[in-house]
């Protein structure tokens, strides 16, 4: 992103480019994306891609990152094996037993240790080698943020005083920093969504194709009035950017409590050329007035929060929007869904159990096993909530302001 690295010596270089060139043409064809960014003039392109400093840096990344996500393939039948294993070693499981029993049980099995022993393993190496690679640029990349705060098109708001609340502190998913901990915690995240989406969905995030295809699916009021939108836990923005290119006229706002990810999303849309407002701000607490959008949204904020963060969150969705608003709030799917699965085998419990614990997951049980979005949803006074199935473990539930 910041001061381009050479991908090929100069000899080799057009040669390397027609490749390059040939590779991504053949992906945009197959590629079922309706706002494909491959499709954009290549200046655009190279703007959206999502480079580390060097070839080296990018590819361990790019390694780590989905190593991790391949080893489901590897390691298919384990619910058997598990059985098997726990039967030779004379061992009855109940079936009632908990997450972190179900966890110390797989473990026996040495298949499932190592499995879970790679994907933590390899978790920690991708986001280590993400940071020591933005923090080689630190000084770079925080002169070039300083100066483009201050530039347009869109509006940068940074809240240095802001009381940032203790649940948002955790390194969540083991990010080194967190969200609020380290200056450069907007690009960690961003470079650490790339791997977003699974090996064999060929729907990466290498050029934000996942944020493009929820903005394209995005609900809408039935009036089709789009003049305000606000994506809550923006994060590093690649949802309100891709929001912006599907709304080019509205106002576009999207808020994260970390100003680090608020900044760097802020950098990146005056690079793009996108009017987008970005601020520092609580979900719970957005401080724009009552009725003021047509559409409130996010993208996996809600399993970060706590379950009375999301209470919160839910009512003040309902006082900004304007009546006919739509509030879509994507994530994981949760209980009160029809689509909700609880987790209920030795492997899938075990797995659960990982993903809080060792993954540090701090709030993701309390939202998927506890927090009942379509009820929250009605409660807060939204009149008609539609709650199913959205693809992968997501769940797709839509409410709208009377
Ligand atoms: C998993 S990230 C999602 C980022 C982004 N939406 C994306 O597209 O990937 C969750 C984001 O929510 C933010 N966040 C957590 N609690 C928040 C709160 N109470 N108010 C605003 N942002 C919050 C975090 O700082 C983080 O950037």
């Amino acid at each position: 992103m910041f001061k381009r690295r050479e991908l090929f010596p100069l000899a080799s270089g057009l040669a390397g480019l027609a490749v390059l060139t040939e590779s991504t043409e053949a992906q945009a064809a197959s590629r079922d994306v309706k706002l494909d960014p491959y499709k954009m003039p290549a200046e655009m392109r190279e703007k959206y891609s999502t480079r580390l400093a060097t070839l080296d840096r990018q590819s361990a990344a790019d390694f780590y990152g989905s190593f991790r996500l391949a080893l489901g393939s590897k390691y298919q039948n384990l619910e058997e094996e598990v059985a098997e294993t726990l039967t030779e070693k004379g061992i009855k499981a109940d079936p009632n037993c908990s997450l972190m029993e179900a966890w110390d049980l797989c473990l026996k099995d040495p298949r499932f240790a190592m499995k879970a022993r790679t994907w933590i393993s390899g978790q920690q190496l991708m986001w280590s080698a993400i940071k020591d690679s933005l923090h080689t640029q630190r000084d770079q990349i925080l002169a070039e943020m300083e100066k483009t705060d201050r530039m347009g098109p869109g509006k940068l708001e940074l809240n240095p005083n802001m009381e940032v609340p203790e649940y948002t502190r955790y390194e969540i998913h083991i990010q080194p920093g967190g969200y609020v901990g380290d200056p450069l915690a907007g690009g960690i995240s961003a470079f650490g969504s790339k791997h977003f989406g699974r090996a064999s969905a060929n729907l990466w995030n290498d050029h934000t194709e996942r944020h493009l295809t929820f903005a394209q699916q995005m609900a809408t009021p039935e009036d089709g009035n789009v003049n305000r939108i606000l994506d809550m836990g923006t994060g590093f923005g690649y949802l309100a950017s891709s929001l912006k290119v599907r709304f080019p006229d509205a106002e576009v706002w999207g808020i994260d409590v970390g100003g680090p990810q608020v900044r760097w999303a802020h950098n990146r849309c005056v690079k793009l050329g996108l009017d987008v407002n970005y601020a520092q701000r609580l979900a719970e607490d957005t401080k724009f007035p009552d009725g003021h959008f047509d559409i409130v949204t996010s993208y996996i904020l809600h399993h970060e929060v706590t379950a009375a963060a999301t209470k919160k969150i839910v009512a003040e969705a309902f006082r900004i929007l304007r009546p006919g608003g739509v509030f879509r709030p994507i994530d994981f799917v949760t209980v009160g869904n029809p689509a909700y699965n609880p987790p209920k085998s030795l492997t899938q419990k075990a797995a659960t159990w990982q993903d809080h614990r060792y993954n540090n997951e701090v709030w993701t049980l309390q939202w998927k096993m506890n927090s009942d979005l379509p009820q929250i949803m009605r409660d807060a006074g939204f009149a008609k909530v539609t709650a199913k199935a959205m693809g992968g473990a997501f769940g797709d539930v839509v409410a709208v302001k009377a």
